[in-house]
């Protein structure tokens, strides 16, 4: 049976997509059968990772009944297989009639890993990627904006009661402005189970369409990536205290969400 895990942000552009596509593409490099699916279904942008052609049939047809997910299953070059989100822009405009959740069922047996890519906000899509999986990985960046949106990511998954794996901490700057790890952890009340500095190879890397974990292995980006499987894979979680710290304590009154 496979693991379903899908990568959640609330906040855009915080990395979900590059961490998603790394996971799934490291996973499948230590010989783990995977499929890794884009369920943004308005900014679907996996297949633009890889040399995917995005003209093909992708989830947003499976997801209105037109075809079977079998039919929308591409391998990349790297071998990994991926279910892309469809490119066209006329898509917003027709209605999903199936859910994720049980389009991916028939490929649970075939699979040791679901990589889920999910979409930007706290809406129906995104809801639609955490129905259609057991556990939740967060990303975020080491910012206030990004943090804060991470905790309702966080909220919500809770209440589709899904599992919380932890939090992957993305752009790294390693500078004195960035929050630090133990506040962020805190504040979140989950582990960091992944640091991924920001690093420039992410940015050629999405040029070349290869992964970095495969254009760059020895990359920061890359190597921090692997560590982050290797948690993942070994379940090496732990229970963190929970954070007193007045300043976080505060906003989280602000969102309703104080204990
Ligand atoms: N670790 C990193 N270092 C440098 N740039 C990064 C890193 N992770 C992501 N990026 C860049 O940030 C942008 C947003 O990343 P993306 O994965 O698309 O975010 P999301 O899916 O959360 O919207 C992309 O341009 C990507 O190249
Ligand atoms: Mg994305």
């Amino acid at each position: 049976m496979a693991r379903v895990i899908a990568f959640v942000s609330g906040k855009g552009g915080v990395g979900k997509t590059t961490t998603a596509v790394n996971v799934a593409q490291a996973l499948f490099d230590s010989k783990k059968k995977v499929l890794l699916v884009d369920a943004n279904v308005t900014t679907p942008n996996v297949s633009l990772h890889y040399s995917i052609n995005p003209g093909g049939f992708s989830l947003h047809e499976v997801l209105n009944g037109k075809i079977g997910i079998e039919q929308v299953i591409y391998k990349t070059e790297t071998g990994l297989l991926v279910i892309p989100g469809g490119l066209n822009f006329d898509n917003l405009k027709t209605k999903i009639k199936k859910s994720l959740a049980s389009m991916l069922l028939s490929l649970m047996d075939k699979f040791d890993y679901i990589i889920i890519d999910a979409g930007a906000g706290l809406g129906m899509e995104t809801q639609m990627a955490i129905r259609a999986c057991e556990e939740v990985v967060l990303v975020t960046n080491p910012e206030l904006p990004a943090i804060t949106d991470a905790l309702r990511a966080k909220k919500l998954a809770e209440d589709l009661r899904v599992n919380l794996l932890g939090v992957v901490l993305n752009k790294k700057t390693g500078l004195d402005f960035d929050l630090k790890d133990q506040n962020i952890a805190d504040f979140l009340e989950l582990p960091i189970i992944g640091d991924i500095p920001f690093d420039i190879n992410v940015s050629k890397s999405i040029k070349e369409r290869i992964p970095v974990v495969t254009a760059y292995p020895l990359s920061k980006a890359a190597k921090a990536i692997k560590k982050l499987v290797n948690i993942i894979t070994k379940e090496e979680l732990y229970i963190q205290d929970k954070p007193d710290n007045a300043f976080f304590k505060w906003i989280k009154k602000s969102l309703g969400l104080n204990q």
